[in-house]
């Protein structure tokens, strides 16, 4: 006999997001991501995750070791305590302690096409000429992301503009699954045959994608070899002076309308930098130090950013200095998201038709 699958629907909307413990997080996650994730806690249900599979893909120099693992872990999330992020009203976790996340990411690997996995550009950077040696693990990172999302069948996505390739994935890897299983999931009364919300990428803010301080034509990544191209969140005051006076720049002075930023990508960035700290719109900003010298400019940037992040960083700093509190929180919200996720993988176990108690 089979048991009688617990389905959700209708959907609600939920905001899942994630973030890897992959060590050096940087303004990039914090303006592209974190700083939304607390944002958006105040008009959703959100469960955000520190997603540590992911964090295996690429070997042991990002992955860190196992003490490194935990200490990245229990840096994000510090981050997203940090940065506002309420646990006991949200979820926030880590992506090994429910194992559902792997479990669908297996069904979904067999439901996402190769030729769709081979589109992703992510994955042509990270494994770089050296397709061959890449892991299995780093190909498929797609489809885990996507089992992350629909296992909670979350509805919207926060993410900085590297990640939307990655949810147009999903939304396929769902459209697919609801598609091939129209008829299961009318027949076993899950829904009226839309089993998987298509998740909607939030990609907004004023900065979804920061750019290199040393190349304005590469995003900010925890990876870059130079530790001048990003400002880290722990980073103190003065090592944010030093690499803010440090940016890059152009020899012009700033101009006094946006349209002067074009062509001149780490003008653009320092701008967008200041615009997103801020609050103020790039126009104000460049009303105010447009025609002047850029380090008129630098040093007011380094002002802003200490003002902003010291505290984060502060924060973040004495949170990590009581690791067992930061393991209970992540304990309590692997809890609460396990009892989203069991009833869905249970769902999508009864619709292939294995065998369960
Ligand atoms: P990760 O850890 O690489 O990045 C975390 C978040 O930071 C954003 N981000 C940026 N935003 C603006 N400018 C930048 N320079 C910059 N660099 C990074 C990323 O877009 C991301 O939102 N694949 C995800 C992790 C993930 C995930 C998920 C996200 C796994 N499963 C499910 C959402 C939903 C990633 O790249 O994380």
């Amino acid at each position: 006999m089979t048991s009688k699958p617990v389905s959700l629907s209708p959907y609600k909307p939920r905001v899942f997001s994630g973030v890897q413990p992959t060590g050096n997080l940087h303004l990039g996650n914090y303006l592209g991501a974190i700083k939304r994730f607390a944002e958006l806690q105040h008009a959703h249900d959100c469960i955000y995750c520190v997603v540590d599979l992911h964090a295996i893909t690429q070997g042991v120099e990002v992955w860190g070791g196992p003490e490194g693992l935990r200490r990245a872990t229990r840096e994000v999330t510090a981050a997203y305590i940090a940065a506002g992020i309420d646990t006991k009203k949200h979820i926030v976790f880590n992506q090994s302690q429910v194992v559902e996340h792997a479990e669908l990411a297996w069904i979904f690997n067999c439901i996402a096409r190769m030729g769709w996995a081979n589109r992703m550009t992510q994955f042509k950077e990270k494994a770089g000429k050296d397709r061959e040696n890449a892991s299995v693990g780093l190909f498929a990172y797609p489809m885990l992301m996507a089992a992350d999302i629909l296992v909670y069948r979350a509805t919207h996505v926060p993410v900085g503009d590297d990640q939307k390739q990655h949810l147009e994935l999903t939304r396929d890897i769902a459209q697919k699954f609801n598609f091939d299983f129209a008829d299961r999931i009318r027949e076993l009364g899950l829904s009226s045959g839309e089993y998987f919300p298509l998740p909607e990428p939030l990609i907004a803010g004023p900065a979804p994608r920061v750019m290199s301080l040393r190349d304005g034509s590469k995003k900010m990544s925890k990876s870059d070899p130079s530790d001048y191209s990003r400002l880290n969140l722990t980073d103190d005051a003065d090592a944010i002076a030093q690499k803010v006076r440090k940016a890059k720049t152009d020899p012009e002075p700033l101009p006094s309308e946006e349209a002067g930023l074009k062509g001149r990508p780490e003008a653009e960035n320092l701008v967008t930098i200041f615009a997103a700290l801020s609050g103020e719109a790039p126009a104000s900003i460049l009303q105010q130090y447009g025609g002047g010298q850029f380090s008129t400019f630098k040093n007011a940037l380094v002002e802003l950013a200490v003002a902003k992040l010291s505290p984060v960083g502060a924060e973040m700093r004495r949170l990590t200095a009581d690791p067992a509190m930061i393991d209970a929180v992540l304990a309590d919200g692997a809890e609460r998201a396990r009892a989203i996720a069991a009833p869905v993988m249970r769902d999508v176990r009864e619709i292939y038709g294995f065998i369960q108690e």
